[in-house]
């Protein structure tokens, strides 16, 4: 007889939820785990097989999603518990994540099914092989981010329907994602034909929740947010996300108020501490502020551009919630200048930059 095991991983098993409620509970009166272990290999087979748990019996409020992957995961743990207590205690944590939404009032993750989410990132080290780069999104602008970004951020730290403000939107990969995932957007950026530019690619990507995706064309340092946002009915935002220039490392334009033209790392510095110090009061009390930056390297040595812009923001009041250390993606030219790199490394007594930061703030 075929079983849940039978199924590919990521197949989705739509179910009765009131057939598999109780099913569930029939469990709880087992009174062996021997017994226990029978009836969920049964339940396997009759998940797979019987009409009794199909939801094309019932209406949508009754219908409950699993990824066979999942499921089988939460019967093993159950089937392979020591004692008929902890046993007891998964099945009981399974009813929960049937039937009880968990939110952290941060974002729209069910805290009581988080290991569902395959597709959002955990850990402190992101090494990312590949950029996103699906629909409107491209590689062409000179220094931006990849979508992963932004995407692992918005999901995170934000719900559907949530205020986002990107600092510095360029290509507006922020804008892109956030209206794929229902989040309302304002970008700012200096440059008016980046701006315009940017306004166009929104035009040509889905809004199926019809979310605000806005691009101010402005210095973000002066930026009047609260009339901004007045203009939406709005006195926060939710979100804040700034991916600045890094330092001199690319030159945006030769517009003075442009942090890629300041005269130092000094001056650099105290750019960004305006730029962060015009966000703070808009955003929302509780909720995250992220910096993705690079450190440099010039005459001979390394500068934390990273850490002294983390300093910047902690000056002022955030918590650090975390750092996390991504790695560059090899683009053509880089793989080309590889082994000259290697070569300047050696002589130089130096390491090659292949990360960078995204610093985790939270506004207390
Ligand atoms: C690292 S890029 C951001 C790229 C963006 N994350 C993307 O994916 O396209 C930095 C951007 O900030 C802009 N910029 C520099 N100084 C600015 C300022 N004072 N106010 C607003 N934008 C600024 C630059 O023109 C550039 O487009």
């Amino acid at each position: 007889m075929r079983n849940l095991y039978d199924m590919s991983p990521k197949e989705v098993l739509q179910l009765n939820k009131s057939a598999l409620n109780k099913a569930l509970s029939r469990l709880q009166s087992s009174d062996s785990i021997t017994s226990l272990r029978r009836s969920i290999s049964e339940l396997r087979e009759q998940l797979y097989n019987s009409s009794r748990f199909r939801r094309s019996r019932v209406s949508d409020k009754n219908v409950i999603e699993f990824t066979s992957d999942y499921l089988n995961e939460e019967m093993d743990q159950i089937a392979t518990s020591q004692t008929l207590e902890r046993a007891l205690y998964y099945v009981e944590r399974l009813i929960k994540s049937i039937n009880e939404v968990r939110l952290n009032g941060v974002n729209d993750i069910n805290l009581n099914r988080w290991k569902e989410y395959n597709d959002i990132y955990f850990d402190s080290l992101w090494n990312i092989d590949k950029r996103e780069n699906s629909g409107v999104h491209s590689a062409e602008y000179w220094g931006n981010f990849i979508p992963q970004i932004p995407y692992q951020m918005m999901k995170r730290y934000t719900k559907k329907g949530d205020w986002v403000l990107d600092t510095f939107a360029g290509s507006g990969t922020t804008l892109i994602e956030g209206q794929r995932l229902g989040r309302n957007t304002i970008g700012i950026e200096l440059q008016e034909e980046v701006a315009e530019k940017t306004r166009r690619v929104l035009t040509l990507e889905p809004n199926a929740d019809k979310v605000v995706s806005e691009v101010i064309t402005g210095d973000s340092a002066v930026v009047d947010y609260p009339s901004l946002l007045n203009r939406y009915d709005r006195q926060s935002v939710q979100l804040v996300l700034m991916h600045p220039p890094y330092f001199d490392i690319i030159k945006f334009s030769d517009d003075r108020r442009d942090l890629s033209n300041a005269a130092s790392v000094e001056e650099f510095l105290r750019m960004m501490g305006r730029v962060i110090e015009n966000a703070v009061p808009i955003l929302q009390k509780g909720r995250y502020l992220i910096v993705v930056i690079g450190d440099k390297y010039a005459k001979g040595e390394w500068i934390p551009l990273g850490f002294l812009t983390m300093n910047e923001v902690i000056k002022r009041g955030f918590k650090l919630k975390s750092i996390v250390v991504k790695n560059f993606e090899e683009t053509a030219g880089k793989r080309r200048q590889k082994e000259l790199w290697k070569y300047r490394a050696l002589v130089g007594g130096f390491y090659i930059f292949k990360h960078e930061y995204i610093f985790v703030f939270r506004k207390s």
